[in-house]
């Protein structure tokens, strides 16, 4: 009942002529019922790929937005610049930029109100270290990490959000979480869902999983009951294994 994404995070990977090249190749797949697919690029690639999938399935997103809505703010995008860009999607909190860019829970809980401000969908990222699952702390690292990221967001804007479970010790590692154990984190973020706004909210909210997924690996993930796609980094940068996942994808609708 809820729809697949499959959402590619390019990360920092494509010029805008290899982006044009993997577009010609992927423009044609045909996303099927309650499938939705998507490009996260980066902010040069944007406009190139909104033309060249004009007429095709493929959403286009951008994986980063700062949360101010102009100033003195060298090298910063606002939700304004983005929403002219007519996007449907933009990451936020991936644990790269919570990392190495030093952004903050209040941080992602701003970006997540420009956004939403700007009718486009956040793909909220949450997940936890090696050293913290190591010492069984990933509930209650997850759990902050959601209560303090939707704080103040209003029940009429959760269905607007999508949030990723990326266990970090995964994420371009080659090492997935089982199945089972990305299961049961999407569904522990889905009790905290209806805890926090009601059950229609969380029935309703998609919640992704990434962390080394790929065609080998997707349908037995896709296939588990809390989880409703894909945030999908080294897998998404080839056309044939993008095709591989959104042909996966509507064989695994639920
Ligand atoms: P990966 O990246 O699929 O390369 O592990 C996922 C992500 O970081 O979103």
């Amino acid at each position: 009942m809820r729809d697949i994404l499959i959402a590619g995070n390019w990360k920092m990977n494509k010029t805008t002529a290899e982006a044009l090249a993997f577009a010609e190749e992927v423009k044609g797949i045909e996303a099927g019922d309650n499938v939705d697919l998507a490009i996260l690029a980066p902010f040069t690639q944007i406009g190139a790929l909104k033309d060249a999938f004009e007429d095709s399935d493929i959403l286009v997103g951008a994986q980063n937005v700062h949360q101010m809505p102009s100033g003195a703010y060298t090298g910063e995008i606002s939700a304004d610049m983005l929403d002219e860009l007519d996007i449907h999607y933009c990451i936020v909190g991936h644990s790269e930029r919570r990392e190495y860019f030093k952004e903050t829970d209040a941080d992602v809980n701003a970006k997540l109100k420009a956004l939403l401000a700007k009718g486009i969908t956040p793909i909220l990222c949450v997940g936890e270290p090696l050293n913290v699952r190591g010492m069984g702390g990933h509930l209650t690292h997850v759990g902050v990490q959601v209560h303090l990221d939707l704080a103040g967001i209003p029940i009429t804007d959760i269905k607007n959000i999508v949030i990723a479970y990326e266990p970090i010790w995964a994420i371009g590692t080659g090492k997935t979480a089982t199945p089972e154990e990305a299961d049961m984190m999407c569904g522990f973020i889905r009790g905290i869902i209806e805890g926090l706004y009601d059950d229609v909210s969380a029935e309703r909210i998609q919640i992704l999983y990434g962390g080394s997924m790929k065609p080998e690996n997707a349908a037995e993930l896709l296939a588990k009951e809390n989880i409703d796609g894909g945030l999908i980094g080294g897998a998404s940068l080839k056309a044939d294994s993008f095709i591989e996942l959104a042909r996966i994808a509507a064989e695994s609708v639920k």
